[in-house]
């Protein structure tokens, strides 16, 4: 059986799997083909080649993922396909595998902290593309303390749309909430997909900043805030991840405003997706 995480992002989706991992740009597209092209139809695209469809006026592009939660279904289905057919194509270089293995897939998705009640509908657009055999949803920030091979820790995991924070008491998710303030906050100004270009985070160091500067006074007090509702706050360690925390000076200022030092993962971005995929694993 082939073990999945994934995690389906506002900005990325990442998954892992027996064979390796992939990441690439929750965005789904389509477009007519004109009069003057050689063949006629609809053709779609999913990813990177999504975001090349800007370059014809008529093309639509969707971000099928908004705060964590799907909102566009046909967008969503196809992130989701796409990431599974990516993972299995490592490992086994063919081109059609995802019937042939539907029911030899163990896969733990996961969800915002807030959006148990996403679950049932998460769970039927998954099934209209694969029947795996063993199959769980869980809040996503689990993948991050499983990563981290932790028990007891507070996570806060700063991604595109949301900043998930999570006390975990013996694995169990025992209190949290998810902030709507998140990468975004820093990059939209520039331009709607440039989060997408390396390029914008040395281009645009200072207005970056300033923007970091910013998100980093909303989500230290928010984290103080959240602590402070916890009886035992010293018995946990805090560990950031998600990809908000490689950019640049995000990790001193939070430390320096939080006046303490937290854990980060080896790849920040794939925590969650890497700690998904061990659950699969076990399961
Ligand atoms: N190498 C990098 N350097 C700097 N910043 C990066 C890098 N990689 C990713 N980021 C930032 O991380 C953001 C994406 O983070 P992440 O993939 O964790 O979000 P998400 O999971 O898609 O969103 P959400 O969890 O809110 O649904 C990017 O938009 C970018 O701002
Ligand atoms: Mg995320």
């Amino acid at each position: 059986m082939v073990s999945i995480g994934l995690d389906v992002g506002t900005g990325f989706v990442k998954c892992v799997s027996d064979y390796g991992s992939v990441i690439f740009p929750s965005l789904f597209a389509y477009r007519d083909l004109g009069k003057w092209d050689e063949s006629q139809g609809r053709i779609e695209a999913v990813g990177k080649r999504a975001k090349e469809f800007a370059r014809y006026p008529d093309a639509v592009i969707i971000r099928p993922v908004s705060e964590g939660r799907p909102i566009d279904e046909r967008g969503f289905e196809a992130l989701v396909s796409e990431a599974i057919i990516r993972v299995c194509r490592i490992g086994l270089q063919q081109n059609d595998l995802e019937r042939e293995h539907d029911s030899d897939i163990g896969i733990i998705v996961g969800l915002p902290y807030d959006a148990s009640k996403d679950k049932t509908r998460l769970r039927k657009i998954i099934a209209k593309r694969i029947r795996p055999k063993n199959y769980g949803i869980v809040p996503q920030v689990l993948g991050t303390l499983i990563d981290m091979n932790k028990k007891d820790a507070i996570i806060m995991s700063i991604g595109q749309g949301t900043t998930e924070i999570v006390a975990f008491d013996d694995r169990k998710p025992v209190f949290g909430t998810s902030v709507s303030q998140a990468t975004d906050f820093i990059t939209l100004g520039l331009g709607e997909f440039s989060y997408l270009k390396a390029s914008t985070f040395t281009n645009h160091k200072l207005e970056l900043r300033k923007n970091v500067d910013k998100l980093s006074d909303i989500l230290s007090n928010k984290l103080v805030g959240f602590m402070s509702q916890l009886d035992n706050k010293n018995h946990y360690d805090i560990v950031v991840s998600g990809g908000g925390i490689m950019i640049p000076e995000m990790k001193e200022s939070l430390e320096t405003k939080l006046g303490r030092k937290f854990e980060i993962p080896k790849v920040p971005i794939m925590s969650n997706a890497i700690g998904l995929y061990k659950l699969a694993t076990k399961k």
